[in-house]
């Protein structure tokens, strides 16, 4: 577990509906969604063909569409939505103590 910087965890917190915020841990570029007031992470890679997900859209629901071709995925759980075959890298987010920590 890696641990997340308390300005970056605050900035993940006040997140408002649909944004999405990135960070570069550990060498990847992870997205960061807030959805009904808890945070979700997601790879910023469409696994379809590598588009950056950080620049679609994210409705309230946690559905994103990818901006190169539309296709869309649930940013909780990595599932894809048009069943097409592909399925989001998704990271597991923990609090501990107040803290917030991301499974690489
Ligand atoms: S690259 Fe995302 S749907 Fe094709």
């Amino acid at each position: 577990m890696f641990k997340i910087s308390e300005d970056v965890r605050k900035q993940i917190e006040s997140l408002p509906h649909k944004e999405i915020f990135v960070v570069t841990i550990e060498g990847k570029e992870i997205c960061f969604a807030n959805i009904d007031g808890k945070p979700h992470a997601f790879l910023n890679r469409c696994p379809h063909a590598a588009a950056r997900l950080s620049e679609g859209t994210c409705n309230a629901r946690g559905i994103i569409s990818c901006p190169l071709h539309g296709y869309k995925f649930n940013v909780q759980t990595g599932k894809d939505v048009d069943q097409n075959g592909y399925r989001l890298r998704i990271y597991k987010l923990q609090y501990v103590e107040g803290e917030l920590f991301i499974q690489l």
